[in-house]
């Protein structure tokens, strides 16, 4: 056989020998298995399996079914263990569902527990199959997803689109793209006195964590804590909202266990629990290996407390009251459609919403303006019912009273309400759960409306002429989750946020730090402790063993010379070789000399040098 090598220019390059087709055979082979198998690793698609889940008849186009309520309450003096489910924008019911109680919980701990002894044999591969089945799933059925949310919680289908289709999706890629990085066994420096010793850390699976979640986005802060979890090698309790009882039951279970069973394991590695206070407690003080909280500072307060009975850590996010500073010099125009969905997406009900713009004096008046006029403008009722929606209705029961007094606690202090203040009664739904897309300005930091959490579409507005004082402002609140900075001066900008206190900063944009999933979320003072998501949150659920073994075992081993050996017969020698040791480790090279001679002294000579004892 001839070859097409050119060998003739450069003649002394290759030795013919090397241009023989089996070395160049074994060649190809060795640089396709350097090259090409990582990059083939990266780009080659993880195997899914489908699966079907029913969609549940009350989320289904034009339902009408379900008697509208009266008087809409999630909870019946008369039937306290019953959870009683209706769409909050409509006042429809749709199911009523019994409250788990302990029994069910212990119950449902030792279910995942067995299921769990089995799942951390899972490879990793394992479990990417796993998210990846979901996540197509989820691509498949975003519509369905939405509508379930929607039902639940009075939310419009973008909102859903957003908080729960979006950010979940990321979650998944995110963890199958980089999770195992973040879990694989991490080396450490094990410094000059351990030089012979390799040390690691690596990271276990907890066991069975719990995760207690807001209903807010009922999909998306259900399935969060889930994908992490699975992915570290846990099993997991959730425990919804009651406010979301009726989601996460008929659908959000479903989907989670039966994608577990297509995929050839066992369903009963996530739990759902719903129920109310007693349920959650049951939950907290079950023996569950970790807790993740979403809620509020109250009641991440008392899980806190229970919790620490068994001394079950926990990661605990409780709220905020994010600000937008706006600096002097942005676009007004590009600035305002941000501001608006900062604040009004999900109905204002969102942990990272914007609840404070502070604007600088120079551009206030014209924002305040363009801002007044969208607002008037939003489309407010059922966002099954009624097309082209803009804001939902709120999820709770009964928050219209609280939040006009303190709008109006607000107005007798000095504050200008704009537009809004007032709940609103839908003339086509009276029983739904609206509150008017609100307007606020003129706030001062001392007013109840900027140091509490509204959670509702209010947005509420303050002035500042100097950075500094924009930032006190910034900083005059017990929260501090998100916050976000808008300055097309960068230096500025980045002056406001390296000075606000606050668990994540977006400059020129809302909630950018959430759409990067490689990054923690979590706050600082009352918005809790504790990180989700990124390789932090995958690793708040694990626990962090320390390793560590002998780096050339036949070689080179711990040995402890005669003299530190117990019995001991001579203690001032024993005290001179150990001095010795710290300096030779830690000491200036002339003092490691001295104390290497030393020591070969005492060891060698039985030495004279004696320690005052
Ligand atoms: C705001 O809080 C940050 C972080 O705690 C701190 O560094 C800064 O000095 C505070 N600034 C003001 C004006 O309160």
């Amino acid at each position: 056989m001839t070859l097409a090598w050119p060998v003739d220019w450069c003649p002394s390059a290759i030795h013919p020998a090397l241009a023989h087709p089996a070395v160049l055979a074994i060649l190809g082979v060795t640089s396709a298995v350097v090259v090409i198998r990582p990059i083939w690793n990266r780009i080659r698609p993880i195997p899914s399996v489908p699966f079907q889940v029913p969609l549940p008849e009350e989320a289904k186009p034009g339902w009408k079914g379900g008697a509208i309520l009266p008087n809409p309450s999630i909870r019946d003096p008369a039937h306290p263990d019953q959870i009683i489910c209706y769409d909050p924008s409509t006042g429809r019911h749709l199911a009523t569902i019994r409250a788990h109680t302990k029994d069910d919980v212990h119950a449902a701990l030792k279910r995942a527990r067995q299921a769990q002894a089995k799942w951390a044999k899972t490879t990793f591969e394992q479990r990417k199959i796993v998210l990846q089945s979901l996540l197509d799933f989820i691509l498949e059925n975003q519509g369905s997803i939405c509508r379930v949310a929607s039902r639940d919680t009075g939310k419009t289908m973008i909102d859903g689109k957003f908080g729960e289709i979006l950010v979940t999706c990321e979650r998944i890629r995110w963890t199958l793209a980089h999770g195992e990085d973040a879990l694989k066994d991490e080396c450490r420096d094990p410094g000059l006195l351990m030089f012979y010793k390799e040390a690691k850390v690596e990271y276990r699976p907890m066991g069975v964590v719990a995760a207690l979640v807001s209903w807010n986005y009922p999909f998306h802060n259900t399935f969060g804590p889930l994908i992490t979890a699975l992915f570290a090698g846990n099993g997991i309790l959730i425990k919804a909202s009651e406010q979301a009882a009726w989601s996460t039951t008929t659908y959000f279970a479903k989907i989670a266990q039966t994608c577990l069973a297509a995929c050839g394991h066992d369903p009963e590695l996530v739990q759902f629990l719903v129920g109310f206070q007693e349920c959650g407690e049951a939950v907290v003080t079950s023996g569950v290996d970790g807790i993740t909280f979403i809620g509020s500072p109250q009641v991440g307060v008392t899980i806190a407390t229970t919790a620490a009975a068994n001394l079950t850590p926990c990661v605990l996010e409780l709220g905020g009251k994010d600000v937008a500073v706006v600096n002097k010099d942005v676009d007004l125009n590009a600035v305002a459609p941000v501001l608006m969905r900062g604040v009004f997406q999900n109905c204002g009900q969102n942990c990272i919403g914007i609840e404070r713009i502070i604007v600088h004096e120079d551009v206030h008046d014209r924002l305040v303006e363009m801002l007044s006029d969208r607002i008037k403008q939003l489309k407010q009722g059922p966002p099954l019912e009624i097309e082209n929606i803009d804001c939902g209705s709120l999820t709770m029961a009964g928050r219209t009273k609280g939040l006009e007094d303190m709008v109006q606690e607000a107005v007798r202090q000095g504050a200008k309400l704009v537009h809004g203040g007032k709940g609103f009664v839908h003339p086509q739904f009276p029983q739904g759960q609206f509150f008017t897309p609100t307007l606020l300005t003129q706030l001062k930091s001392h007013m109840t409306i900027a140091q509490e959490e509204s959670f509702a579409p209010i947005m509420a507005i303050f002035k500042f002429s100097t950075l500094d004082e924009a930032i006190s402002i910034a900083n005059s609140t017990r929260y501090a989750l998100g916050s976000n900075v808008f300055s097309r001066n960068q230096k500025e900008g980045l002056y406001i946020m390296n000075n606000l206190r606050a668990g994540m900063s977006n400059l020129n944009d809302f909630g950018a730090s959430y759409l990067c999933q490689s990054l923690p979320f979590g706050g600082v003072g009352m918005s809790g402790y504790g990180r989700f998501a990124g390789p932090e949150g995958l690793r708040a659920v694990c626990h962090q063993k320390s390793v560590t073994r002998d780096r050339w075992p036949s070689l080179i081993q711990t040995f402890l010379p005669p003299v530190l050996q117990y019995p001991m017969n001579n203690v001032g020698d024993a005290i001179v070789v150990t001095r010795d040791l710290v300096n030779i480790v830690y000491n200036g090279w002339f003092n490691r000399v001295k104390a290497v001679v030393e020591i070969v002294k005492v060891i060698a000579l039985g030495g004279n040098e004696r320690e005052q004892l």
